[in-house]
């Protein structure tokens, strides 16, 4: 069974602030398990603890208490030297605010990360511009970020968390601020990257659109686990995961 399992939370606590009036308990005392190739929605209102949960999920932030193991191995607790080339091999992150760099070009923004995982020179180059037209962007290789539309923004910053290859990718509300059509697009593609890449997936949000294509629904209240359910994605639906290569 063990072998399975990608990620794993063992208590999980986060406590903000250092003094009694600044203390905010943003996550308590939460355990879950995330297995390859399965893909999950975590639904909150806003402040119900999801950024922190997916932050520390990746790396990014430290428990305050309880720990977290990917395939076995604690990270929580290595130091910053060790947990950065950690995060680079294992996670893609797609934030709420694209996070693309403004004086990079589509092209450049993926290429920043697919040179920090090692390829160099023109092998940088040509995967770069392979995950460009994966996402139907090819024709918007040299625009700048204030040139792209929400959602072409989200499709780079979708390839960009992916030029890694990660085994599991972190998306925070990645349907934020876009239309309900391409909102589906991107929901479509991160499901479908679950199922057929055998990766997992973990989506925060508040988009109950969501629900529609992932494995299962974890919903989170005031930094707690308050219940489960089973998603309504449909695994051998081919049409929707077809989307990602065709859009
Ligand atoms: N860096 C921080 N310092 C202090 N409080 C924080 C910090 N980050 C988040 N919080 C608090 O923790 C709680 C959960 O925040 P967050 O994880 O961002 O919620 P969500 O993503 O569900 O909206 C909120 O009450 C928020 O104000
Ligand atoms: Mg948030």
């Amino acid at each position: 069974m063990t072998q399975h399992i990608t990620l794993s939370l063992d208590h999980i606590t986060k406590v903000f602030g250092d003094t009694q009036e600044t203390k905010v308990e943003a996550i308590r005392d939460i355990t879950i398990e995330f297995r390859r190739g399965e893909s999950a929605l975590i639904l909150g209102p806003s402040g119900s603890g999801k950024t922190t949960l997916l932050s520390m999920m990746g790396g990014l932030l430290r428990p305050t208490s309880g720990k977290i193991f990917l395939n076995g191995k604690e990270f929580s607790s290595l130091r910053e030297a060790e947990l950065s080339p950690y995060r680079l091999r294992y996670f893609g992150f797609i934030f709420q605010e694209f996070n693309l760099l403004s004086n990079l070009t589509a092209l450049e923004n993926i290429e920043l990360v697919v040179r920090m995982s090692g390829l160099k020179g023109e092998l940088a180059r040509e995967k770069s511009k392979s995950l460009l037209e994966l996402a139907g962007l090819s024709r918007r290789a040299s625009h700048f970020p204030s040139q792209l539309s929400g959602g072409e923004k989200q499709r780079v910053a979708i390839m960009r968390a992916l030029s890694n290859n990660p085994p599991i990718v972190l998306a925070d509300e990645p349907t934020g601020n876009l239309d309900s059509e391409v909102g589906n697009v991107i929901t479509q593609i991160l499901s479908g990257i679950a199922c057929r890449e055998n990766r997992t997936v973990v989506i925060v949000s508040h988009d109950e659109r969501i629900k529609k294509v992932v494995d299962r629904i974890i919903y989170v209240q005031d930094g707690k686990i308050t219940k489960e359910e089973k998603g309504e994605h449909d695994k051998d639906n081919k049409e929707a995961h077809n989307h990602y290569l065709t859009f």
